[in-house]
């Protein structure tokens, strides 16, 4: 199949076909995420955990994200690859893109970075240099020493309200993608109705206009750490790891994943 564009992705949004997303970092995992028929993979900084059993994705570094890039897109032909990019990585705009450069070169078609306020001039210095940028708000794990713990964004009135403004800068920004995890259900959906990028979901509700997991939770792999309420275990009804990841995929499409209980 033809590789997924950035166009693409926004007449997805504008058409109402949602964008089916998961994690990858190797070219195994790639080549059978691609034979489904999945439209997005992300190399996420989620692999110090689930690759390094890290307890935080902070000790990420920019080359074990070029790495697993370079594998990922070994196995991909169809999908679209996202790179994230690691912590500190993107702290002003001439490092990031220095590490977007390195992500791009590697084979990934857009760098996905964490947070609004300082952010917004790198997203539009990034833009402007047309390196794609996602955006990523609400729980931004990089953010786990400040915030004391992994817990759900934009539950009070005024945290609402500074999550809608965040998400319009980082459109107006430049931002072709915004990632949306662990927000309420209502507010993921008002943000997906104020902005015209398209948003992904994780524990965000079903009203975005696409879905996001991390591989290993989605074949019930959960290493050693609870289970959050917005993971479904794929294998159980798949039977297989390729029937698993057809089985996420057709659920997000005909709008059965995420259920209101997998929602906050
Ligand atoms: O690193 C990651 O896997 C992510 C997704 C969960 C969105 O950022
Ligand atoms: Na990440």
């Amino acid at each position: 199949r033809a590789r997924l564009t950035v166009p693409a992705l926004r007449k997805m949004k504008a058409e109402g076909r949602r964008i089916v997303s998961i994690t990858a970092y190797d070219a195994s995992f790639a080549r059978s995420v691609d034979a489904a028929g999945i439209d997005l993979v992300l190399v996420g900084d989620s692999l110090g955990m689930v690759c390094q059993g890290r307890d935080s994705t902070l000790p990420v570094t920019v080359d074990d994200i070029a790495y697993h890039v370079a594998c990922v897109a070994r196995g991909l032909s169809g999908a679209f690859l996202v790179a994230d990019l690691p912590f500190q990585s993107d702290a002003t705009p001439e490092r990031a893109l220095d590490a977007s450069t390195r992500c791009l070169q590697a084979g990934a078609q857009m760098v996905k970075l964490e947070g609004a306020g300082p952010k917004l001039e790198v997203i539009r210095f990034l833009a402007e240099r047309e390196i794609p940028v996602c955006a990523h708000l609400g729980l931004t794990p990089q953010s786990v020493l400040r915030l004391g713990g992994y817990k759900v964004q934009g539950k009070e009135a005024a945290a609402a309200k500074k999550l809608l403004a965040d998400a319009r800068a980082v459109a107006e920004a430049g931002a072709d993608l915004l990632v949306l995890e662990c927000v309420p259900s209502s507010l993921a959906a008002e943000i997906t109705a104020a902005v015209a990028i398209p948003t992904i979901g994780i524990g965000a509700g079903p009203s975005c206009d696409g879905q996001i997991l991390v591989l290993h939770d989605l074949l019930g792999m959960n290493s050693g750490h609870r289970r959050p309420r917005f993971v479904k275990d794929f294998l159980a009804e798949g039977g297989s790891v390729l029937g698993a990841f057809q089985a996420y995929a057709a659920a997000v499409r005909d709008g059965s994943f995420p259920s209101p209980e997998h929602g906050y």
